[in-house]
C-alpha cells in the first residue's frame, strides 16, 4: 500500500529563486511550492532530498496579499511554471530583488536600474521540450511535474502560444496508435511567426503505419513534422514530398530582418521580448555607425544583424558551426553581409581567448591564435562587446575578451543572475562600471530571470 504523505503546518518566511516557499519544520528546511511569504500553509510532503523538504501547500486563513488565483488548472503540479499563484507585478518584484541580491553579494553597486519590463503574461512561449509517458493505456505528453520526474497531465499549455497549446491534445492521440507509443520519449515544439514544428524523437525504427499517422498529423494540423531517430543529424521530415528540413523564420521589423532557423536551433522563446532586447542592447550601443563590435555567443545573429543594419562592423562568434552557418545565411538572405562576419569557436575553451595582450596591432606581428584574428576581422578591435552566454556565465575568456584597450563599453544579456553577478564583479576589477541594469521577463510564471547590463569602462579618476 502506497504511503500517505505527511501533513505538517508552517509558516512561509521566504521565496526562494525556484519560486518555492521557503519554512522549517522541526528545525529542518521545507520548500513548499504554491506558498507565499507571511503565508501559514497546510504542507504534504512530496520528496526528501537530504536535510531539506519538498512539499505542496495550501495557504490557511487569507492568503498572502500578493497571491492571485493561478490562471491555469494544472499549477502548481506541472513544474513547467513556478509562480502562477504570484501577482505579476510581485513575480517582476522578485525577479528585480534576485538580481539585486546577487550583485549585493558581490560587492556591485549599479549607477542606475531599469523598471523591470514585462510584456505578455500568457501565449508567449515559442520553443518547449515535452516528456512523453505511457500510463497503462494513457498516454501523457507534458512538462515533467514539479518534485518529480512523471510528465503532468496536461491537455493544453497557457504559457504556450495557442498555436502549440493546440497541439498537446493531437499528440497525445496521435502517440497512442503508433504501432510502439512507448517508444517515443520526447516531443519538441518550436514556432516561428506563424509557422510551427514538432520534432517526435522515436527510439526505433517506424512502421509503415506510423508513417501514414505521422503524415496525416502534420497534414492536418498544418505543422511541420520531424522525426529524430538518434541526435539532432538524425532529423528527417515525415512528408513524403520533401527531403529538407523547412525553415521557420522571426521578424525583427525595427530593423527590417527576417532571421531563418531550424527548430532545434537556440532562439528566444518570446518574440515580443525579445524585440525589446534587441531594442535595448541596440539602444545602449547608441550611434553604431563604422563602429566595430563583437557579438559573443552569437547564436543565429540575434542581435550580429540588427548591429550591421544600423552601420556597425559586427562580428559574430558562437560555438555551433551549424549556427554560425545560419547566421551568415541569415546576413545574406538580409543584405547586410558585406558588414558583418561569423566565426565558430569554443569560447570557453583556449582558442576562445585572446593571445595578444591590448589590441592586435599591440601583438608586434607575432603569429596569432585564439580569436585575435576573428576580432580583428575589419582591420580594427571592437569598441564593444555583447555578450549573451549560456547559464554558466561568459566563462574564463573574459577578462582576455575585457583587458582589449579597445574595448569602451560591454552589454552583457544573462539568463542567470548568479554568473551575471560575478561577471559584473569580475569586469567591475578589469575596470567596467555597471552603468544601467534591468530585468526582462522573458518567462513570466516561471523562475526564469533574464538581464540586461551596459557595463562602460571607467575613465581614470571617473
Ligand atoms: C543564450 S544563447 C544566445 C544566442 C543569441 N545571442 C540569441 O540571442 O539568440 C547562448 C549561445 O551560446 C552558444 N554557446 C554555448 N556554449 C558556447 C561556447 N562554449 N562557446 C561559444 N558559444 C557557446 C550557444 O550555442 C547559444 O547560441
Amino acid at each position: 500500500m502506497a504511503r500517505q504523505p505527511v501533513e505538517i503546518e508552517l509558516q512561509i518566511h521566504s521565496l526562494s529563486d525556484q519560486g518555492l516557499g521557503g519554512g522549517e519544520h522541526n528545525e529542518r528546511p521545507v520548500w513548499v511550492r504554491n506558498a507565499l511569504p507571511g503565508e501559514t500553509v497546510r504542507a504534504r510532503i512530496l520528496k526528501r532530498r537530504g536535510g531539506q523538504r519538498c512539499a505542496d501547500g495550501q495557504p490557511l486563513e487569507q492568503g498572502s496579499p500578493d497571491r492571485v488565483p493561478s490562471a491555469c488548472a494544472y499549477f502548481p503540479r506541472c513544474g513547467g511554471c513556478a509562480t502562477q499563484h504570484l501577482a505579476p507585478e510581485a513575480q517582476l518584484a522578485h525577479k528585480a530583488k534576485q538580481l539585486a541580491d546577487q550583485l549585493q553579494l558581490q560587492g556591485i553597486e549599479p549607477s542606475s536600474w531599469r523598471s523591470p519590463v514585462a510584456l505578455l503574461r500568457l501565449g508567449y512561449r515559442r520553443k518547449a521540450r515535452l516528456g512523453v509517458r505511457l500510463v497503462g493505456e494513457t498516454v501523457l505528453v507534458g512538462f515533467r511535474e514539479s518534485f518529480s520526474n512523471r510528465v503532468a497531465r496536461i491537455d493544453s499549455c497557457l504559457t504556450l502560444t495557442p498555436e502549440l497549446s493546440r497541439l498537446i491534445t493531437p499528440l497525445k492521440t496521435t502517440i497512442a496508435q503508433m504501432s510502439e507509443p512507448h517508444t517515443v520519449p520526447q516531443i519538441e515544439l518550436a514556432q516561428g511567426d506563424g509557422q510551427c514544428a514538432v520534432i517526435v524523437r522515436h527510439l526505433q525504427p517506424l512502421s509503415a503505419g506510423d508513417v501514414a499517422l505521422w503524415q496525416s498529423f502534420a497534414e492536418h494540423w498544418r505543422v511541420e513534422v520531424l522525426m529524430q531517430s538518434k541526435g539532432y543529424d538524425t532529423l528527417k521530415p515525415i512528408a513524403a514530398t520533401q527531403q529538407q528540413m523547412q525553415l521557420l523564420h522571426y521578424q525583427l521589423p525595427e530593423y527590417g530582418l527576417t532571421l531563418g532557423f531550424y527548430p532545434h536551433y537556440f532562439t528566444q522563446v518570446n518574440a515580443p521580448m525579445n524585440r525589446e532586447l534587441v531594442r535595448t542592447v541596440m539602444g545602449y550601443l547608441g550611434n553604431l555607425r563604422g563602429r566595430v563590435v563583437a557579438d559573443m555567443f552569437c547564436g543565429i545573429g540575434n542581435f550580429t544583424l540588427p548591429l550591421a543594419r544600423a552601420g556597425a562592423l559586427a562580428i559574430g562568434i558562437e560555438a555551433s558551426a551549424e549556427a554560425v552557418a545560419m547566421a551568415a545565411k541569415n546576413a545574406r538572405a538580409n543584405g547586410v553581409d558585406s558588414r558583418c562576419t561569423f566565426h565558430a569557436a569554443d569560447l570557453y575553451g583556449d582558442t576562445g581567448g585572446l593571445m595578444s595582450q591590448g589590441t592586435s596591432q599591440d601583438n608586434g606581428g607575432a603569429p596569432q591564435s585564439g580569436i585575435d584574428a576573428q576580432l580583428n576581422h575589419f582591420g580594427a578591435a571592437p569598441e564593444a562587446l555583447i555578450l549573451d552566454p549560456p547559464r554558466s556565465g561568459a566563462g574564463p575568456n573574459l577578462p582576455s575578451w575585457a583587458a582589449m584597450s579597445s574595448v569602451e563599453q560591454i552589454v552583457y544579456v544573462s539568463c542567470n543572475p548568479v554568473t551575471f553577478a560575478s561577471d559584473a564583479k569580475r569586469l567591475h576589477e578589469l575596470g567596467y562600471r555597471l552603468a544601467k541594469v534591468g530585468v526582462y521577463d522573458m518567462f513570466p510564471g516561471t523562475a526564469h530571470v533574464e538581464t540586461v547590463g551596459n557595463f562602460v569602462r571607467q575613465t581614470i579618476g571617473g
